[in-house]
């Protein structure tokens, strides 16, 4: 492999691993070499969106050592997705136990430490079995494939202009926004194609009730720096971040103050930091977002260099993904034969 090429994109590993939900239980885990799936074309996840899915790392730390990054929270997140389609879902040992054998399997597509890339898990579920009336499929499927992806470490070092949504929302008010549903992705992908076409990093999208307080970015949370806080808003249409709750608990052990709160637009006038924060990118400085709508850029910090609050987060945090710090809050779980 030329890891130093690794990007977000797709590469064939040796095997996914898959599951069956029929008859109301779950068959055993199977290795597969083909990722080529033969399901009903009447399936309700290629017609009604029932589909759920997650996104974890795998990291070969300094020690050699494998690590995954807080698993059982992305088995939470998936049930509680699944739960919301009223579809079955694996329980935690059992999402756990399909992540580690994906790793172990593809072993040699997880990157060596030098080069501070990673081993990209993607588990979900998807309804099967041919329907076309309107309930919970009683069929599914639970897959986990695990992709090598570059170390984004660049994008730390390099503040990025974003751009706030204008024709579209992303989630409704009580809506999906806080599910990790494949329908919230379809709802913001071309958006996304084309901001990055006029150079953008990513979008940041508003409440869509009154388009008046911080939401979140198309594919991270968003966080800012005033003084000793660290702030993060409250909305019910986010999605619950792994890398945002462990942000936050790193800022509160270096004794700043965590604000969840709603965040006004215009506040982020007063901003000395922002980021964007998830597990493929980890944290995104953002020093401009330009409000097309009413012909306004937002400034925050200094344009080419990286705030001290995020240069640290991304630090401790790495540091933790790869060994390299003390995981204190046992975040990591080794991988092992
Ligand atoms: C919409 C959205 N928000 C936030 C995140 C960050 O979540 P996490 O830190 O758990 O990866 C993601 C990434 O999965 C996302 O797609």
């Amino acid at each position: 492999m030329n890891w130093e090429k690794l990007t977000f994109s797709y590469t064939k590993t040796n095997t996914i691993i898959l599951s069956h939900y029929k008859n109301g239980e779950w068959g055993p885990l199977e290795s597969r070499r083909d990722d080529n799936i033969s399901i009903s074309a009447l399936s309700a996840s290629l017609h009604y969106g029932i589909q759920a899915f997650e996104g974890l790392k795998a990291y070969r730390g300094k020690d050699e050592k494998i690590r995954l990054f807080r698993p059982y929270e992305n088995a939470k997140r998936l049930r509680r997705s699944a739960d919301y389609l009223g579809i079955a879902s694996p329980d935690q040992d059992m999402f756990v136990e399909a992540c580690k054998r994906v790793v172990l399997e593809n072993i040699e597509f997880l990157p060596p430490y030098e080069y501070r890339a990673s081993m990209y898990i993607r588990p979900f579920v998807i309804g099967v079995g041919a329907q076309i009336d309107l309930v919970s499929p009683n069929e599914v499927l639970f897959i986990v494939a695990a992709i090598p992806i570059g170390s984004f470490t660049g994008s730390i070092n390099r503040p990025a202009k974003v751009l706030l949504a204008q024709d579209h929302d992303r989630a409704a008010p009580m809506g999906t926004g806080s599910y990790k549903l494949g329908g919230n992705y379809a709802a913001a992908i071309v958006a996304g194609v084309n901001a990055k076409k006029e150079g953008y990093s990513s979008v940041l999208y508003l409440d869509s009730s009154k388009r008046e307080y911080i939401d979140e970015f198309s594919s991270s949370n968003f966080f800012a720096i005033k003084g000793n806080s660290y702030i993060t808003p409250d909305s019910e249409s986010v999605l619950p971040s792994i890398t945002n709750n462990s942000l936050m608990q790193l800022a509160k052990d270096d004794g700043m103050s965590i604000e969840r709160r709603r965040i006004k637009l215009e506040e982020l006038e007063t901003f000395e930091e922002v980021g964007a924060c998830g597990t493929a990118i980890v944290i995104l400085p953002v020093s401009r977002i330009d409000d097309k709508l009413n012909n306004k850029s937002y400034m925050i910090g200094d344009p080419v260099t990286t705030g001290k609050m995020c240069l640290f987060l991304y630090k401790k945090l790495t540091g933790i993904q790869f060994g390299e710090e003390k995981d204190i809050h046992n975040w990591c779980l080794a991988v092992e034969k």
